[in-house]
């Protein structure tokens, strides 16, 4: 893959695993996107950095609409993912902080209350490492929590990510308190649980 101009990389889209129907975020999710933050306000207001205030359905807009432009640009990968046997959207998930030089990508995700404790975090994630192995030619996915967040170290761990060690003050949550931060990563595919997976 040619990655000197990388507005001309493929990202093919959707994801599709046995249970979600993964894709770049797009213009119009906002609405959908606001109900799922309203929803999940406790647990991201304590664990997400940016999740400081809950703002208005036309913000959630706004930042979807800028994510899609870094989507488009190529900067990053914002993904929402969409439960296939209802069609409701139960996630927010990417590939962030990246160089196409590099290419090591970090994933983030959350996932509504509502439809939390069904596997959907290791499904989405499980996918999105295969897709940044097989899709972008990584060289290494990241994935770090807060200390603390024991569901998203679970996670973490469920996928066979390697413990890189911790960035000690690495994180400030939204009620101000700093909390240390344990690293992960992947460098292939080998180990990760299997999972039916396709793209395009
Ligand atoms: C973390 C989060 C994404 C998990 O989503 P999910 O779809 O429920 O995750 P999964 O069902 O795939 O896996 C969760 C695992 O945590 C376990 N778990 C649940 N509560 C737990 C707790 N208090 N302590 C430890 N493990 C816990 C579950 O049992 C499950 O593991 P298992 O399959 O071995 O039983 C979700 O809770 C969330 O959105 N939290 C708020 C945002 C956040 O913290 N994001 C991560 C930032 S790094």
């Amino acid at each position: 893959m040619d990655f000197s101009n990388p507005i001309l990389i493929d990202l093919p889209m959707p994801i599709v695993t046995p249970r979600l129907i993964l894709r770049n975020c797009q213009p119009g999710d906002g609405v959908e996107m606001h109900e799922m933050k309203i929803e999940t306000w406790d647990e991201i207001h304590r664990w997400m950095p940016w999740a400081t205030e809950l703002g208005t359905p036309d913000e959630s807009e706004v930042n979807i609409r800028e994510a899609y432009v870094n989507f488009i640009q190529r900067k990053d990968i914002r993904i929402h993912g969409y439960e296939r046997e209802t069609g409701r959207m139960v996630l927010c998930s990417g590939l962030h902080r990246f160089t196409w030089a590099l290419r090591r990508f970090e994933i983030g995700f959350w996932v509504r209350a509502s439809a939390q404790g069904q596997g959907y975090a290791t499904e989405s994630t499980n996918a999105l490492i295969r897709y940044a192995f097989e899709v972008l030619d990584a060289r290494a996915v990241k994935i770090e929590h807060a200390e603390g967040n024991e569901k998203s170290k679970r996670v973490i761990e469920k996928l066979g990510l390697e413990y890189e060690g911790i960035k000690r003050a690495g994180q400030l949550l939204p009620d101000g308190n700093i909390v240390d931060h344990p690293q992960y990563s992947r460098t292939s595919l080998d180990g990760l649980p299997d999972l039916d997976v396709c793209w395009g």
